[in-house]
């Protein structure tokens, strides 16, 4: 009777691990980074932005350097780095960055759209869209 009990638990963890290395057998890696980036984006999706607006940019003079304490170091330079550039922007260069945007303007700006609106937006914090914003508003200081 106790072996028979034994069997039959044996036989339902040796059931789970063929289940599990089956599963995971067929899958390349690749597969799970769309499953991931439908995760971030549907994340991404249910937390909005906080409205913001030119009175929010107290700081009259906020330097490049804002940006990165914003947190564009730890969320984005990692991917966009002189060694990593994707689409050729470096956010870690004030000239790469001073490129992609019009001083004084940020919602005509690439960077600040990209991150709203376009493809950069999953990536976005409240913390960077505000120092972005107010960088380009205040004159893209070094
Ligand atoms: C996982 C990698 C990755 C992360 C993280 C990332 N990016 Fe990107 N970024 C890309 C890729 C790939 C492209 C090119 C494709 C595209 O434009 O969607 C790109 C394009 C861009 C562009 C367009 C540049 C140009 O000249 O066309 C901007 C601006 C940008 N990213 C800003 C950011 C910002 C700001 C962050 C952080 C909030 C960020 N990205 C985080 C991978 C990343």
């Amino acid at each position: 009777m106790a072996k028979i009990h034994i069997l039959k638990s044996s036989g339902f963890v040796l059931l789970l691990v063929l289940s599990v290395f089956l599963n995971c057998r067929n899958e390349k890696s690749s597969d799970k980074e769309g499953v991931l980036e439908s995760y971030a984006l549907l994340l991404g999706s249910s937390t909005p932005l906080a409205e913001i607006t030119d009175a929010d940019c107290t700081d009259p003079a906020p330097t490049f350097a804002t940006l990165s304490q914003a947190g564009t170091t730890t969320t984005c330079a990692n991917c966009h780095n002189a060694g990593n550039a994707n689409a050729g922007f470096d956010i870690t260069s004030y000239n790469s960055t001073k490129n992609r945007i019009t001083v004084g303007n940020p919602r005509g700006s690439l960077l600040f759209n990209k991150i709203n609106t376009g493809s950069m937006r999953i990536y976005n914090t409240n913390s960077i869209n505000k120092a972005v914003y107010c960088w380009t508003l205040k004159g893209a200081n070094p």
